[in-house]
């Protein structure tokens, strides 16, 4: 990137609520003129220096095939999380068999780079393997659920500094008094199956991190409130019982153009800090989708609901890690899930598609550079 450009980029932040460092941004100007992009702060060390960590979610496939990207992940990342590698349908292709080398793959490679290995996840809906449906029923599916949670965290047992052990247990849409999705698991076992989850985790790595991973905590609507009194509720019972959690994701696939600095969601952070809850900010990326088409005007925007998302959320001091979902949009699931309808590429993430910083990098940077110390 020329200097030229990263100062337009310093231009456009410029004009947004924060305050622009120009001399941050002069400084990295100078560095990658030198063509030294290495030679600037990473983002791992920022948010080390406040006690945060930051990372990303990233699949083998993109490390294994490119460099550059891989170099760029490396670099950045204090924290790594398989994006596929851990989910049902990638550790297990017939109902007794396991299959751990892309997930051995990864936590190599963190410990090749010295970046924490993050578990994503042990629960959930989708992403299940095709004999599931014709496999599990209301007899076994506790002792299949329990087993693959036993299997899994014995495995990496001493590994994680986390694991997602429930990802999105929740949907208001389904009308449920406790606003449960209506899931297989739900269906065959009853509610009782998140608590039995996190016991047979704990069982399997007492020393492990446990956290219940979810979305659409973040939006000032009305769906999302009851979103977030459902799930507080919740958490609030498990620990009451002792249930062994001990974190609360927030996914935060954020839309560029939403609301998600409002008063409920900020008393939402406080109560599951007062609960005594860690919370990591497990999967962030910005959508464009509904952005105009000029790009410098996008980037823009993008970066300033990073900046202000993360500003907001970093001032309350149970939020401890950000994990970005993926690192650039070379490799973006928004491209696939979330397109823009005028069929341009999508630009959701902080590397470009030619692995260049975008704007939001810089404004990840920023945010986190001024969060208070942990
Ligand atoms: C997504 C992956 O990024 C995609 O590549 C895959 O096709 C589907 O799953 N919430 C989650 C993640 O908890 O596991 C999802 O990951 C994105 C939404």
């Amino acid at each position: 990137m020329k200097r030229r450009d990263l100062l337009k980029i310093a231009v456009v932040l410029g004009g947004t609520a924060a305050v622009a460092r120009q001399s941050t941004l002069c400084s990295a100007a100078a560095a990658l003129d030198g063509g030294a992009k290495d030679e600037l702060m990473a983002l791992r060390d920022v948010a080390a220096s406040r006690g945060l960590i930051f990372g990303a979610a990233i699949p083998k496939k993109n490390l294994f095939g490119d460099p550059l990207f891989s170099r760029i992940v490396s670099r950045q990342c204090g924290i790594l999380v398989p994006e596929l590698e851990l989910k049902w349908e990638a550790l297990r292709p017939a109902p007794d068999q396991f299959d751990f080398r892309g997930g051995d793959w990864l936590y190599e490679y963190t410990q090749t780079n010295h970046i924490l290995f993050r578990g994503h996840t042990l629960v959930w809906e989708a992403a299940l393997p095709t004999w599931f449906e014709r496999t599990v029923n209301a007899r076994n599916a506790k002792s299949i659920l329990l087993d693959h949670i036993s299997n899994v965290v014995r495995h990496y047992a001493g590994k994680m500094h986390s694991w997602d052990v429930v990802n999105e247990a929740f949907r208001i849409e389904d009308a449920r008094s406790d606003g449960l999705k209506s899931t297989p698991w739900l269906q065959f076992i009853g509610p009782e199956y998140i608590e039995a989850a996190f016991h047979a985790a704990h069982e399997a790595d007492p020393k492990a991190t446990l956290f219940y991973n979810e979305n659409w905590l973040e939006p000032e609507t009305e769906v999302s409130e009851k979103k977030r009194r459902a799930v507080l509720a919740f958490v609030t019972s498990l620990k009451k019982k002792g249930v062994p959690i001990h974190g609360l994701g927030i996914q935060s696939h954020l839309f560029a153009e939403a609301n998600v600095t409002g008063p409920n969601f900020q008393r939402f952070l406080q109560e599951v800090a007062d609960l005594g809850l860690a919370i990591v900010i497990s999967e962030l990326d910005v959508r464009d989708k509904n952005l105009p088409a000029n790009v410098e005007l996008r980037d823009r925007l993008v970066a300033e609901q990073y900046y202000k998302y993360l500003s907001f959320v970093l001032r309350c001091k149970a939020v401890k890690a950000v994990l970005t979902w993926g690192l650039s949009d070379r490799y973006t699931w928004i491209a696939r899930s979330q397109g823009r309808p005028d069929g341009l590429p999508v630009r959701p993430l902080l590397y470009d598609a030619n692995l260049e910083p975008t704007a939001a990098r810089w404004a990840v940077q920023r945010a986190l550079e001024q969060a208070p110390a942990r």
